[in-house]
């Protein structure tokens, strides 16, 4: 693996050793050095989760992390993005962690920059999320490891999420066995990867293995595509009433940044069945093994 860019572009045996050895990761209290190998983080969406757990795997392995303040970087003296990886990567550093709104610069940065270099894509726009699929896959199979016999239901914002996009390829890779997307009409995505759309929150939920809450994303919404959260909070949230429809083992989950009150309440959030904090914990031992993966290639 040279990069890290989506996960429709890996093996499934790529994928199930990153979880294998995200799951190792997770067992021990000693982990290797790799403090040859320097990675920058280069955020130009706001991130609390992602970048820190990138921050944090880093540090786990012994890689020397920059954390590129874009509020005072030379792009605001007009140098673009291809100049400042290549000025990095002049300095010895060879890994990075890039999230923007642009759908598929990793990409484009990747078929450009030669071999050497190794982007890891942190979100990039509403396209891909590729990190987020693993801790969420992790995240599962920790409880549920027989995928193809559960029920996966994701619900919320599904058109603009690029978490809900990595996550159908990463089901559609491994086969899970039914996977829904619940979501009103003018949040349903034009094209699908794995499992199917409805807008029936009762028919998405009932008896589910795993709910996976999406937030609204009000920034990535058109004009055209604002909806009345009232109306939203009626037909959509996850709340207790709603949860009772699926499995009594239920999973509950969420990529963050919640909104509280509005696609999810508190006492679902912080319930007996969520496992919201669980993910960010795994998300660190994931990317580990995405920058061990890269590493050793
Ligand atoms: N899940 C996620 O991407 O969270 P952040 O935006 O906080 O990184």
């Amino acid at each position: 693996m040279n990069h890290f860019l989506e996960i429709s572009q890996l093996p499934r045996q790529q994928i199930e050793s990153l979880l294998h050895r995200a799951l190792e990761f997770k067992q021990q209290e000693r982990y290797p050095s790799y403090s040859q190998h320097a990675v920058v983080n280069l955020f130009y969406e706001d991130s609390t989760r992602t970048r820190v757990s990138f921050e944090m795997a880093a540090n786990h392995l012994s890689m020397p992390v920059i954390n590129l303040d874009l509020q005072n970087s030379s792009e605001n003296k007009g140098e673009i993005i291809e100049d400042t990886v290549k000025t990095l990567a002049a300095m010895g550093i060879h890994y990075f962690v890039i999230r923007h709104k642009q759908e598929g610069l990793q990409q484009q940065l990747a078929n450009t920059l030669g071999n050497a270099i190794h982007i890891v894509n942190a979100g990039d726009g509403t396209h891909a999320h590729p990190s987020q699929a693993i801790l969420d896959m992790m995240t599962i199979m920790e409880q549920n490891p027989q995928l193809d016999q559960l029920k996966i239901t994701v619900l919320g914002n599904i058109k603009h999420s690029r978490v809900a996009n990595s996550f159908q390829s990463i089901c559609n890779k491994l086969g899970v066995g039914e996977l829904v997307l619940v979501a009103p009409p003018i949040w349903q995505p034009q094209s699908l990867d794995y499992g199917r759309v409805t807008d029936d929150l009762v028919d998405g939920l009932t008896d589910a293995d795993v709910v996976i809450c999406l937030r609204v994303q009000r920034e990535r919404l058109l004009e055209t595509e604002h909806l009345d959260l009232e109306s939203y909070r009626r037909d959509f949230a996850l709340t207790q009433k709603s949860l009772a429809y699926a499995k009594p083992s239920v999973m509950v989950m969420h990529p963050g940044p919640m909104n509280r009150g509005v696609e999810i309440d508190s006492d679902v959030a912080d319930g007996k069945h969520s496992f919201i904090l669980e993910q960010v914990s795994n998300g660190v031992y994931a990317r580990m093994a995405v920058f061990e993966s890269l590493i050793l290639n």
